[in-house]
């Protein structure tokens, strides 16, 4: 084991439901959907649709959920961008504690601009430009996650260059399956991401004999919307287990990080992984390492947090008696049930009394599968009405795109009763600005 004495394990805090923060902020009010204290109506009205809507609130209660959970042993939670990277939520969680994993240069820019030190931030991504290696290196971030003898290789080179010393992590590939969508699946040996774990030793072995590298830890990430505790548990197990035998070799880490993937309910009856259980789960096979843990959770920070507000534009019935309602959102606001078939829940943001219809819910592009999916149950849908398709804080707006030249929708932080435009509508001027 290693060299660093075990950490107790200390009896944890008072978990997050126990606080008098109330478990959802979006609710009804009567009739009308309110993000904490505003009428959903309201935003939509005074800033046109499709537009994003975040409860402040609800990113603080999941942030700070997850991140008690793990109080009584030495953490840190990397926030990792790329669910959601809109300043205004990014200097939420910067003042709520949190560090970052950034996925790109774009991303380590905007961290910076949000506040965050260099220091903050761990590098991640399969496929690191010479540039982005040199900005890292530059930079001195906490970590730069290594996918590959070759871009140890180049990070070496920077780092030479450079006259610096790099941190860096290997991540492993440890054949271990998330149980999730095959497409953001990425702990298995066949795919793309990391260090075969059986080769794992023998470059930590070559790391830790360049002097212009420092071998900071082990890095993992298996997959995203992970709902069952058990590959997550293993992918540790297999961290730990390398740990071990890199200390017997005479090579002392400093941290484990365990990269994000923890589901969120999208559907009623999904049961997500409680914060308190992921970290009863995992922490007895960490502590006896005695090392940092660093986790990197995205989605089950923001996902609840955000609505996507859309207008209906129209209601038919196509040709195999299907009723239709045409929204002014589609697949470039929110990519994932094309690119999935994921599932969001849809609800009317003035709920009319009158039973409704089965509706499938579709967007105004040109493509068959810009669509939300199979029909639903709502209640009756008249052209004008207001939906929010829920929990897309994560994964949501930082997927648009302008296909079609439409432009990207504005984000909107909602806190209390008060609410602000932390990302203005792209204009058309926006978007033909770059080619004048
Ligand atoms: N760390 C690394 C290295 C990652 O690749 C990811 C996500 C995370 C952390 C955060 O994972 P999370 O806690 O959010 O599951 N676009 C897909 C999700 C792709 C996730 C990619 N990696 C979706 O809409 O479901």
């Amino acid at each position: 084991m290693a060299a660093v004495p075990p950490v107790p394990v200390r009896s944890p805090p008072l978990a997050a439901a126990d606080s008098p923060m109330p478990t959802t902020s979006f609710h009804y009010v009567g009739a009308a959907l309110r993000c904490e204290g505003v009428p959903l109506a309201d935003v939509a009205r005074s800033e046109g649709t499709p537009v994003y809507v975040y409860s402040a609130a609800a990113v603080e209660r999941a942030y700070t959920g997850l991140d008690s959970a793990f109080a009584s042993y030495p953490h840190r939670l990397h926030y990792a961008l790329k669910a959601n990277s809109a300043l205004g939520i990014l200097r939420l969680l910067r003042g709520l504690g949190s560090a970052v994993d950034a996925n790109s240069v774009g991303e380590i820019g905007v961290a910076l601009r949000a506040g965050f030190v260099a220091d903050d931030v761990v590098f991640t991504g399969v496929g690191k430009r010479d540039d982005e290696i040199d900005r890292a290196v530059r930079l001195r971030v906490h970590a730069i996650n290594v996918e590959s003898a070759g871009e140890v290789e180049r990070i070496t080179r920077a780092a030479r260059a450079a006259g610096m010393c790099a941190r860096v992590a290997v991540r492993v590939n440890p054949d271990v399956d998330a149980g999730s969508h095959p497409y953001i699946t990425t702990g298995v040996s066949g795919n793309k991401f990391g260090v075969p774990a059986d080769r794992v030793r023998e470059l930590c072995r070559a790391i830790a004999r360049t002097e212009a590298l420092s071998l900071a830890g082990l890095h993992v990430h298996v997959g995203s919307q992970i709902l069952r505790l058990e590959p997550l548990r293993r992918a540790a197990e297999t961290l730990v287990r390398l740990a071990s035998e890199l200390h017997d070799d005479g090579i002392q880490l400093e941290h484990l990080d365990l990269g994000g993937g923890l589901g969120i309910p999208y559907e009623d009856g999904m049961v997500e992984i409680a914060p308190a259980d992921y970290a009863a789960a995992i922490l007895p096979v960490v502590a006896p390492s005695g090392l940092r843990l660093l986790l990197e959770p995205g989605r089950a920070i923001v996902a609840q947090a955000g609505v996507l507000l859309t207008r209906v534009i129209d209601v038919k019935s196509n040709g195999a008696g299907r009723r239709l309602a045409v929204v002014d959102a589609g697949m470039t606001e929110l990519l994932r049930p094309a690119l999935y078939r994921a599932y969001h829940r849809i609800e009317p943001v003035l709920r009319r009394p009158d039973a409704g219809d089965r509706y499938e819910i579709v967007g105004p592009l040109c493509e068959t599968s810009d669509t939300f999916g199979e029909p639903r149950s709502l209640p009756p849908i008249e052209v004008g009405d207001v939906l929010a398709i829920r929990d897309v804080g994560a994964y949501g707006a930082v997927m648009a795109s302008n296909y079609n030249r439409r432009p990207m929708a504005p984000e909107v932080l909602v806190e209390g009763e008060r609410w602000r435009t932390i990302r203005r509508r792209q204009t058309i001027d926006d978007m033909m600005g770059l080619e004048e």
